[in-house]
């Protein structure tokens, strides 16, 4: 399977300049499934929910996200993509996992960072695994890293290949996606932007080094920082499939939840 990722620099607020960008640079892709970063469309910074509405787009009614179905289709090929979701009043931090016969998953962030949460609504979707041609993929948005139970959860119901749009501004992620890819020996596909959004409320430089670890923790690729950066590899996803770190011990099945209750408060 070939799998991959574009980092970029989305432009504040130039929605159709980003999607043609992405459309542009992915032209010539031979690619499976290519992740794109958070917020992809839009831009990160807004300074307040009316501000992301603006700019968000309603997944019924989207010239954008429709112009990345039509190319997955004509390159038969899946696309993760970060974009602000409008739901009438409502804002979701969201990212859409397109095919060939068009939005097959939306996930919306659950863990919001920082000021995110003067600009979106909590997410309100279950983490779930989605069957692509028989991989299975899980989607969780950048800051969802802090909290190890997503990767857990999405393990636990078989991902093979965690794919995560980002816009980070710290520096941890990317070194914390190995011990998450380790301790669920699944791959992971971090795709972050790189550049700076200035804003009257304040500038936020992102940080790139998109990525890709494989179950052994092995970094198959790093990207630049500050840099544009498409990215294919081939994998075998069934990498994924054997949980054992040692003869005698399964990351999954020597889980004691009986000792862990305390996380279900
Ligand atoms: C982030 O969640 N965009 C840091």
């Amino acid at each position: 399977m070939k799998v991959g990722f574009y980092q970029f620099r989305p432009l504040f607020g130039k929605t159709e300049k980003n999607c043609q960008k992405i459309l542009t640079a992915l032209e010539n892709v031979d690619a499976d499934l290519i992740i794109l970063p958070e917020l992809a469309l839009s831009g990160y910074y807004f300074k307040d929910k009316n501000e992301s509405l603006k700019y968000a787009e309603d997944p019924d009614n989207s010239s954008l996200l429709d112009s990345l179905a039509n190319f997955a289709n004509k390159k038969k090929l899946y696309l993760v993509v970060g974009f602000a979701e409008k739901r009438g009043e409502q804002c979701y931090n969201s990212a859409a996992l397109i095919g060939p016969n068009g939005i097959e998953h939306i996930y919306r962030k659950v863990h919001l960072f920082n000021e995110e949460k003067f600009c979106f609504d909590p997410g309100d979707t279950p983490f779930i695994v989605n069957d692509i041609n028989g991989v299975k993929i899980g989607i969780m948005i950048c800051f969802d890293w802090v909290f190890p139970e997503v990767t857990r959860v999405l393990a636990l119901q078989g991902a093979q290949i965690i794919c995560q749009p980002s816009n980070l501004v710290l520096t941890f992620c990317q070194k914390t996606m190995l011990a998450r890819c380790i301790e669920n020996k699944v791959f992971a596909i971090t795709a972050n932007r790189f550049g700076t959004d200035t804003r009257p409320q304040g500038s936020l430089k992102f940080t790139g080094k998109s990525q890709i670890v494989a179950p052994s923790g092995t970094l198959l690729h790093r990207a630049a920082s500050q840099r544009d950066a498409l990215y294919i590899t081939e994998i075998d996803p069934t990498d994924a499939d054997n949980k054992m770190i040692t003869e005698h011990n399964g990351v999954l099945s020597d889980r004691r939840p009986e000792f862990y209750t305390l996380l279900n408060n």
